[in-house]
């Protein structure tokens, strides 16, 4: 099967770009199953190649929030790997969707390979902060 394109990528330089295509894992979740929940330790980043996921997050009196929608070419799971720190908020497929997965040891490589990656990552994530702030 050959790999679906990663739109996500584009403005990486053509070397790192096969150096995450190659380690990146497909996966298909039927609508309703959730990858990950907030609190669990983070041990991949995804990108939404079909479909569509809701992030959610959950209050101390258990209240969850739906807090965004995505669709591809979406990334996320990113703050966990970049952080440390447990998942911020637990992500759920609304339909079935397509993903392709890139583990922490796999990212890890990719970084020490190819170090402007981590650039690449960090402007995403402050790119996602700045729409927080933009409301
Ligand atoms: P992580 O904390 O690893 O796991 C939950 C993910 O949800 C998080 O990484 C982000 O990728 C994503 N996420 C968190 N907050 C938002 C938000 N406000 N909008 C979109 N995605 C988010």
């Amino acid at each position: 099967m050959s790999q679906p394109e990663i739109p996500f990528l584009a403005g990486l330089d053509p070397a790192a770009v096969e150096a995450v295509r190659a380690r990146m894992v497909a996966l298909t979740v039927p609508g309703g199953r959730t990858l990950f929940e907030q609190g669990e330790t983070g041990d991949a980043l995804y990108t939404l190649v079909s479909g569509a996921v809701g992030v959610s997050t959950r209050d101390h009196h258990g209240v969850q929030t739906r807090i965004a929608r995505l669709r591809p070419p979406a990334i996320f799971g990113e703050m966990a790997l970049l952080s440390d720190a447990p998942r911020a908020a637990t992500v759920t497929a609304l339909r079935e969707s397509q993903f392709l997965c890139l583990t922490r040891a796999a990212f890890e490589t990719v970084i020490a390979e190819h170090p402007h990656t981590l650039l690449y990552f960090a402007r995403m994530l402050a790119e996602r902060l700045r729409t927080l702030y933009e409301g």
